[in-house]
């Protein structure tokens, strides 16, 4: 059983590495931001909630987010772990996610922590060039992740469960350090 958090800013490399360990681990790759952008691309419900939030570069509310998450990991309760990547996002999001695996039976084996410097997060978004992905909307989603997702570093490393991790490395080198987290 794998089941990881990925946390880090805008950029770090949370998506490029969950996905590639997904397939070493052969575990589900479970992207809030992903889930989120095909509502909007489909213009459900949540889509049409959730885009203004997505296009400021602010966080969706926690009251949206919840039911999704609950929902996703629910239905895949019998398979051999998972990997979250872009939830939790803030310390309400981490009490609930708590709650939620201590009820259906699934701890948590460890928080990846991608650290990358600033300006490296701004090249390397600026050249991916995704629709919220322009200077203003970067400045905003990185001011976010300081205000309201960087406590959880804190948080988890206060449960020892912490793996620090160098994001500014090349991809290949990131999935090799990270290689050993699957069980
Ligand atoms: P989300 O999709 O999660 O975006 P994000 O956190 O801003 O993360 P990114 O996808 O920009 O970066 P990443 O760390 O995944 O890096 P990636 O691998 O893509 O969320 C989008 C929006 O949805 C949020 O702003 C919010 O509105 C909403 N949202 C999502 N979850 C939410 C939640 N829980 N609560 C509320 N709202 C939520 O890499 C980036 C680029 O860098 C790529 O081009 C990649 O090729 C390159 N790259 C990656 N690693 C390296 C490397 N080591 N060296 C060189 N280049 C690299």
């Amino acid at each position: 059983m794998t089941r990881l958090i990925f946390l880090g800013p805008p950029g770090a490399g949370k998506g490029t590495q969950a996905q590639l360990l997904s397939q070493l681990c052969e575990i589900p790759h479970i992207s809030t931001g992903d889930i989120l952008r095909t509502a909007v691309a489909d213009q459900t419900e949540l889509g049409k909630k959730a885009q203004s939030y997505m296009d400021a570069g602010e966080l969706v509310p926690d009251a949206l987010m919840l039911d999704l998450v609950r929902d996703r990991l629910k239905s895949i309760a019998d398979r051999s772990g998972w990997i979250l990547d872009g939830f939790p996002r803030t310390v309400v999001q981490a009490e609930f996610l708590d709650e939620l695996l201590h009820d259906i039976h699934q701890p948590l084996d460890s928080v990846v922590n991608l650290d990358v410097p600033d300006m490296v997060l701004i090249e390397r978004l600026l050249a991916r060039g995704r629709s919220d992905d322009n200077e203003t909307t970067i400045r905003n989603r990185l001011k976010v992740y300081r205000d309201q997702t960087s406590p959880l570093v804190d948080y988890y490393q206060s449960r020892d469960q912490l793996v620090a991790v160098d994001g500014s490395l090349p991809i290949a080198e990131v999935t090799e350090i990270l290689k050993s987290v699957c069980n």
